[in-house]
């Protein structure tokens, strides 16, 4: 198992539907294959937190790499785990979080994952964190 973790900068001809349809697109393929984790979408940036089987997550990472809907990816975190931190959450179901009402959720859900065993948990709460600072 292991998680990657990136920031990134829309590509200039983003628009809002091209968006929509990848926020629909990431949340129904990370279902099937099992990868766990959350993608923020906030002031023409990505943040993505990605979770699951080493090879799973390595080959999705190469292909998020090379995608031309966003440029300036850079690798916040790329650690093996025991376990997927955001299995237990919302049934493992994976979330994109854009709206601000939904920025709280996430916080709430950071106070209740501070107790997870698994070791990066704290770590990848300060990088959310630190992003959302930056984009309030
Ligand atoms: C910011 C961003 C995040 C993405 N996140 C995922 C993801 O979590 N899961 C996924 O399957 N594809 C994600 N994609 C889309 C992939 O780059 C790729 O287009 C998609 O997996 C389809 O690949 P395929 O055509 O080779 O099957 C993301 C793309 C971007 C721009």
């Amino acid at each position: 198992m292991k998680t990657i973790c990136y920031v990134s900068n829309f590509s200039k001809n983003l628009t809002k539907e091209s968006i929509d349809n990848l926020i629909n697109l990431v949340d129904t393929r990370n279902n099937v294959n099992d990868i766990t984790g959350l993608l923020i979408v906030r002031n023409k940036q990505f943040f993505q937190i990605l979770e699951g089987r080493k090879a799973k997550v390595d080959t999705l990472f190469n292909k998020i790499e090379k995608d031309s809907r966003h440029k300036g990816v850079i690798k916040l975190l790329d650690v093996e785990i025991d376990g997927q931190i955001f299995k237990d959450y919302n049934s493992g179901k994976f979330e994109t979080f854009q709206k601000y009402a939904n920025m709280k959720k996430l916080y709430l859900y950071f106070n209740w994952i501070k107790n997870a065993e698994y070791l990066p948990a704290n770590e990848i709460i300060q990088l959310t964190t630190n992003f959302l600072k930056q984009n309030p």
